[in-house]
């Protein structure tokens, strides 16, 4: 299997996502540690207008000129469902936004997605959220999986679910889409919730970024205190959240802070309980089958951590 050491080049990807708390805080690590090519937009935490809002502004804040492509408005067959006891009404509640000033630059994401792999053969696709432009682009153009370095997916659990015992968000909003993508045949990265919740952001570490005392890391700081009290209230009761969306990103351009084990992934497209859950078969030997997936089981949290202040910090 081809090496994910990237320590000689920034990956090239394009950023597909739904901002989102941890949306925004994963453009923020690729655009300084990947070579960004541009954003996708897709509903999921919020609707497709806001979504698309929503990363501009952070594109905005950050000093970005990264083209944002609006996507699709809803998932391929079931009707769209959002996530605001996470992420507020806007989808990105917490921080003071200003003026949004940037427009989208087209609102044909999944073109862009095919047209951007198929003009070059280094591209891998970052999908932050429900899988529904990348399932649109693969079945347009099927040509572009073999044409892709890979797609680094939050999404899944190998153990547990949020949205049902079972599924998580992103693949549960859109388990049709997931399937085309888990069958496709591409290389295929899965940040999921057993990985994600190893990179837990709690108020000590909020104190941190805030220290920063740049008008970014302010942004961040009311972010994340925003959504670890929606956590907070939604599951744990304690003040602090998981810091999912980076680790797709993370994991290409700093993956020796990861450890990867490959199985197959199947996505649960039935079942009046599990519908939308990930299927990792972790058997092994000969009993189990053929793996479609390096599944990131292990982070080194505290460097990822450290890593996130730089990051933050990088933007003055
Ligand atoms: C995923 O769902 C969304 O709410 C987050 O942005 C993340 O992508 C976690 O289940
Ligand atoms: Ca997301």
């Amino acid at each position: 299997m081809e090496t994910l050491d990237t320590t000689k080049n920034k990956p090239a990807i394009i950023l597909d996502c739904d901002p989102g708390h941890d949306d925004a805080l994963a453009i923020l690590c690729a655009a300084r540690h990947c070579e960004l090519l541009g954003i996708t937009t897709v509903s999921g935490n919020i609707d497709l207008e806001q979504t698309t809002r929503n990363a501009l502004i952070t594109t905005q804040l950050l000093g970005l000129d990264t083209p944002v492509h609006r996507g699709a408005d809803r998932p391929l067959v079931v009707p769209a469902r959002h996530a605001e006891f996470i992420h507020g009404a806007s989808g990105l509640d917490g921080p003071q936004l200003p003026p949004l000033e940037r427009s989208p630059a087209s609102h044909e994401a999944v073109r862009f997605l095919i047209d951007t792999v198929r003009s070059r053969d280094d591209v891998w696709l970052v999908a932050t959220g429900p899988l529904t432009n990348v399932a649109l682009a693969i079945r347009t153009a099927p040509d572009i999986v073999g044409r892709l370095k890979g797609i680094s997916i939050m999404g899944g659990g190998t153990s547990f679910g949020n949205v049902t015992p079972a599924a998580e968000f992103n693949i549960y909003c859109d388990p049709e889409a997931a399937e085309i993508v888990f069958e496709s045949g591409a290389r295929l990265l899965m940040a999921d919730l057993d990985l994600t919740h190893q990179f837990m952001i709690d108020e000590d570490a909020i104190d941190r970024i805030r220290a920063l005392a740049s008008p970014v890391a302010t942004f961040a700081a009311d972010l994340l205190t925003f959504y670890g009290q929606a956590y907070a209230q939604a599951y744990s009761g304690r003040v602090e959240g998981p810091l999912h969306d980076p680790c797709a990103v993370l994991i290409l351009s700093h993956p020796h802070l990861f450890e990867i084990a490959p199985h197959h992934v199947a996505i649960e497209t039935g079942g009046n309980v599990t519908r939308g859950m990930t299927v990792v078969d972790t058997r092994g030997g000969h009993r189990g089958e053929a793996p479609n997936t390096d599944v990131l089981t292990k982070i080194d949290s505290d460097a990822a951590f450290e890593l996130l202040l730089e990051t933050i910090a990088s933007y003055g």
